[in-house]
């Protein structure tokens, strides 16, 4: 599942990011490519925003079911979620890739696949944090200093069991991240090791060091 149902309003690209161009295809063109060439994807349900649907339909083609997403990005997982299980009932396995992070390489689809496989009920590709990282109060005074080495930086795609992130969005709740809402229903979230170019495509900077790191290979 690919949500890229977001406005893209801190890149500020004009349109939604899923339609940037970046070396010569759009990053949701990308993610969609990456998924089929891990060779692990049956299925890839792409979420828009639903003004968006009809037209990344007849782009898509035959490589994606295409859905209207939400307001959150919670909202527009459920909604990819719901037209996957209609698609494909017997699926055992899901993933949920943002469209954002467009050079992330297909290693990262079968590393979180083969971990499902070996038993896993929902995984996460992670990096160490290179920052010291402050928790602050309203005002921004500081309030605490959580020991870095216990936080990774959580990156996609996301791996989980069907019916173990079937009961995470049962609740109406909304998180950044899938993996949060498998933790509040009692799951155990693994980690793997994540790849510095999964980084996601949020500013401008992070979509210059993209192109320049297309240019370069
Ligand atoms: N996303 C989505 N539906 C939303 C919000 C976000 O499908 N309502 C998707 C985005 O398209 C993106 C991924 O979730 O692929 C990660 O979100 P983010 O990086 O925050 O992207 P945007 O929401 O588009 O950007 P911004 O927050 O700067 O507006
Ligand atoms: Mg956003």
């Amino acid at each position: 599942m690919v949500p890229a149902a977001g406005l893209g309003l801190r890149l500020g690209a004009g349109v939604p990011k899923a339609f940037v161009w970046l070396g010569g295809s759009t990053l949701l063109r990308r993610a969609v490519d990456m998924l089929h060439a891990a060779g692990e994807v049956q299925l890839v349900v792409v979420v828009v925003a639903a003004e968006f649907v009809r037209a990344v339909t007849d782009e898509l083609g035959s490589d994606a079911l295409v859905v209207a997403g939400g307001v959150e990005r919670t909202h527009s997982v459920r909604a990819g979620f719901c037209a996957a299980l209609a698609a494909a009932p017997s699926a055992q396995y899901v993933l949920v890739h943002d469209a954002a992070r467009a050079l992330t390489p297909s290693r990262l689809v079968t590393d979180v696949v083969c971990a499902l496989r070996s038993g896993a009920e929902a995984v996460v590709p992670v990096l160490p944090v290179p920052d010291t990282i402050k928790t602050v109060d309203a005002n921004g005074l500081v309030t605490g200093t959580p020991d870095r080495s216990t936080l990774r930086a959580v990156q996609t795609p996301q791996g989980f069991r069907v019916e173990v992130l079937r009961r995470a969005h049962a609740q109406d709740a909304a998180a950044t991240d899938d993996a949060a809402l498998a933790e509040r229903t009692g799951a155990t979230v693994h980690t793997i090791m994540g790849d510095p170019l999964a980084f996601k495509i949020t500013t401008a900077l992070d979509l210059r060091l993209a192109r320049m790191l297309l240019e370069q290979e």
